[in-house]
């Protein structure tokens, strides 16, 4: 690639790249594999992207961001080949499909939209492909700093030391590194305040049993794998001082969308009296979009769920919605690289989309 220079690749601080920009490619840490099987997928073009977005090779709503954000290179390279000084046309066509590759996480959305703005003002440059390149390292790095600074945030909200529960997986894996509940989890671990990590496993998919608590051991930080359904359970006997949780849209009103699962963790907190945080930054916030209940689900393929039985038996049916709706009343703080919101609504939201 000609032109200038592009910054250096961002510094992930957890040694994990879950997104990696590499020789002109973009290489992806597989995550249906992890943690039995570490290998890496290289996407040349925009339609690798897409795939590897839809069928999770990569997830979590910051790190499909910015696979997003590396996916409009790609594809501004493509169409600059094939069409020339035309190709803005078909880039715009290539990006609109991008951005409906998985349809909850709105950081999806937002970082097209921002690499379009970016295709627009570069288009009539001399090389409009670099200038991508630098709005994606761009995005990137922002990403990592910005869950640097929410760990900060969350983990000011640690008074006593003890344990804390997390549902799904919002690591390095699902960022552009350190990540958003767990670097509030790894900021409040360095500073004695954690003791253990209750680490939902999350069904279907097992995001937390396999990709949380492969990041937590990696660290040496004590975490304990549990069925979804234990969680009521664990605050009854031996209550957590937080729930710690991430979002992949935080509607206007404060309503929290996130992993299956997240609204009977947060029900169960409020019952047991554990407080509930919900870690997201403002890329993850949507000032557009009302309530939780006017945010599409993904529906997943059901046969997620009946993998583990072996089979579906005869005459059974099966649903299987990839995310719910956590009214904002029952979420105690709402952290983001800008402050927290105590609690979410739609003054607090509305004032931290403009800071
Ligand atoms: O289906 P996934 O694994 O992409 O869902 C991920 C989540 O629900 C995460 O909790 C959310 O994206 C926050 S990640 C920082």
């Amino acid at each position: 690639m000609k032109g200038q220079p592009s910054p250096v690749e961002p510094d992930d601080p957890t040694g994990i790249r879950a997104v990696t920009w590499r020789d002109g490619r973009l290489d992806l840490l597989d995550q249906r594999r992890l943690p039995a099987d570490v290998r890496r997928v290289v996407c040349e073009d925009v339609d690798a992207v897409i795939h590897c977005i839809r069928d999770m090779v990569v997830r979590g709503a910051p790190a499909i961001g910015v696979t997003a954000a590396y996916g409009a290179v790609l594809a501004a390279r493509a169409r600059l080949e094939a069409d020339g000084a035309g190709w803005l046309a078909g880039f715009r066509t290539d990006v609109a499909r991008l951005a409906r590759a998985r349809p909850t996480a709105v950081n999806l959305a937002w970082a097209v939209a921002r690499m379009l703005r970016a295709a627009e003002a570069a288009a009539d440059g001399a090389d409009p492909v670099n200038a991508l390149l630098d709005e994606a390292r761009r995005l990137h790095a922002e990403d990592i700093a910005m869950n640097v600074a929410m760990a900060k945030h969350g983990a000011n909200l640690l008074e006593t030391p003890g344990s804390v529960i997390t549902h799904c997986n919002a690591g390095a894996l699902a960022t552009g590194g350190l990540g958003t509940a767990l670097g509030v989890i790894r900021e409040a671990w360095r500073r004695g305040l954690v003791t253990r990590v209750w680490v939902d496993e999350t069904r279907p998919w097992l995001q937390g049993a396999r990709l949380t608590a492969w990041e937590l051991g990696r660290e040496g930080i004590p975490a304990t794998i549990i069925a979804d359904s234990a969680a009521a359970q664990v605050m009854r006997k031996d209550p957590p001082t937080w729930a710690i949780v991430g979002a992949d849209r935080v509607a206007a009103n404060g309503d929290v969308v996130n992993k299956i699962g997240t609204y009977s963790l947060a029900v169960n907190a409020r019952h047991h009296g554990v407080r509930f945080m919900v870690v997201a930054p403002t890329s993850t916030l949507d000032g557009a979009t009302p309530t939780g209940d006017d945010v599409p689900i993904e529906q997943r393929d059901p046969e997620e769920l009946w993998e583990a039985a072996g089979g579906l038996p005869a005459g059974a049916e099966a649903t299987n919605p990839a995310f719910d709706v956590t009214p904002a009343g029952l979420v105690d703080a709402l952290v983001t690289e800008r402050g927290v919101a105590m609690p979410p609504d739609e003054d607090s939201v509305a004032e931290l989309l403009r800071a």
